[in-house]
């Protein structure tokens, strides 16, 4: 955990943005795989480790701001269980190092709410993504499992997502500590990678890296020469002189803060054309991130990686027609179809459990439906301490290429024969991690290492 003053100045500080009320964070639990004792690796919810610290399982935290009062609901673990799990300590201890007064049982949990509800005092809770905790609010608020996310608060969604994207100094720290980490994962793919080894070994080499650094992953790693399939967790190719590898991956910190990283790497030497598009997305990334500062929208940013790989494409033939045409009617989407980057935090994908439209686009900038924009989960204007990713790509994707050519769209902009001649290319993508300043971006992971 950080200093006890940290989470008792998140949780004044959230008092103030909230002005009144009750705000409730449910903690997660532990979830079977097949059967009740067999469990997944446990993994707290972020906005409660934001504002307690405290990693076990079964935790409700509450900021009362009427009441000025802070706590816990929880129980400790009982002398059956310690036989398993440990001497674990107790809450209260943990409690006192996130600055809190006081714990309670959860068996006072339904009066507590009882009572709140009683008084008319409004009770705010985040959008929920875990069943359990849609039962417990169904226990403690009387909101059926089904329609829970439709109460979550909106008001707390916004005064939470303001909060947890502006990072301070020691999440910051943290942050690049997972990189740190990741940049030794980097080192070990680009050493090792080779004609005849598998996605898998390679990946095991990878990730013992962060075991031994004692971390885990932040999200399945992402380790394929079929670089096309954006979120292929497969690992069951062997290596090809002439493949390029796509690795996307991250650790996160034992205080859970995210790395995400992704480089090409080439199995041998690089092609002249796979370098040509290598360059290409190699220009749009240095380009985003030299937009990219307090004030500009992350939309801007995106379309600027969208322009440079228009230009670059159509340099090489795959458009024609105007640069602001190929951007505009998002033709280029065809080769590159997410967004060029997201906030990053506690969560890979930061506060995205929330509500992207509510943490990444506002009253002035709605989510576009267009196929290129659809995806960009934060669009909005860019703020001194956010943490972003910038991860363009290039990819040709068959089914997308077919379906677009058969339906003839944006065929004044696309080559669709010479797009048809990559399908078995791939993909590529490079994706930094970027602190926002008032005067620019600093890369934070530049000295990972890249092609
Ligand atoms: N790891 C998925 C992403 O880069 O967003
Ligand atoms: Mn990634
Ligand atoms: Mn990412």
């Amino acid at each position: 955990m950080f200093e006890k003053e940290v989470y008792i100045k998140r949780r004044s500080e959230l008092k103030r943005a909230l002005g009144r009320g009750v705000a409730v964070f449910f903690g997660n639990h532990e979830v079977a795989i097949n059967y009740p004792s067999n469990t997944y690796r446990f993994r707290q919810d972020s906005s409660f480790l934001y504002y307690f610290g405290i990693d076990r399982p079964g935790l409700v935290g509450v900021i009362d701001v009427d009441k000025d009062n802070d706590f816990v609901f929880g129980d400790d673990i009982d002398d059956e269980d310690v036989i398993w799990m440990g001497d674990i300590g107790t809450i209260y201890d943990e409690a006192l190092k996130s600055g809190l007064c006081c714990i309670k049982p959860l068996s006072e949990m339904y009066g507590y709410f009882r009572d709140v509800i009683k008084s008319k005092r409004e009770v705010m809770f985040l959008p929920q993504y875990r069943f359990k905790n849609m039962i417990v609010i169904e226990e403690v608020l009387g909101i059926k499992p089904q329609t829970v996310n439709g109460y979550a608060s909106l008001k707390l969604i916004r005064a939470v997502a303001e909060q947890r994207l502006k990072k301070s100094e020691e999440e910051i720290e943290q942050i690049k500590k997972a990189i740190n980490i990741s940049k030794g994962m980097y080192e070990i793919a680009f050493d090792k990678v080779r004609e005849g080894i598998t996605e898998s070994q390679l990946l095991a080499e990878c990730e013992a890296y962060a075991i031994e650094n004692g971390v885990w992953l932040s999200f399945p790693t992402i380790l394929t020469k079929r670089g096309d399939i954006l979120h292929n967790t497969r690992h069951d190719g062997v290596l090809n002189r002439g493949d390029l590898v796509v690795m996307d991956s991250g650790v996160e910190t034992e205080l859970h803060y995210a790395s995400d990283i992704t480089r090409t790497i080439p199995v041998g030497n690089m092609s002249r054309l796979q370098k040509d598009i290598y360059d290409i997305v190699d220009s749009a990334q240095r380009s985003a991130i030299a937009k990219a500062k307090e004030g500009v929208r992350f939309l801007d940013v995106h379309l600027e990686s969208a322009r440079v790989i228009a230009e670059g494409m159509k340099g090489l033939g795959f458009f024609r027609g105007s640069i602001d045409g190929i951007v505009e009617s998002g033709a280029y989407a065809v080769v590159y179809l997410h967004g060029v980057g997201h906030p990053l935090g506690l969560d890979v994908h930061d506060l995205e459990g929330l509500g992207e439209d509510y943490v990444g686009y506002s009253d002035s900038i709605k989510r576009s439906n267009k196929f290129g924009l659809r995806y960009l989960r934060f669009a909005k204007q860019l703020k001194e301490g956010y943490v972003m990713t910038v991860e363009p790509g290039i990819y040709f994707i068959s089914a997308l290429i077919e379906k677009w050519h058969n339906h003839q769209r944006f065929s004044d902009f696309v080559d669709y024969d010479a797009l048809k001649g990559m399908i078995g290319f791939g993909g590529i993508r490079l994706e930094d991690d970027v602190l926002i300043k008032r005067e620019g971006a600093e890369v934070l992971s530049k000295d990972v290492r890249r092609f």
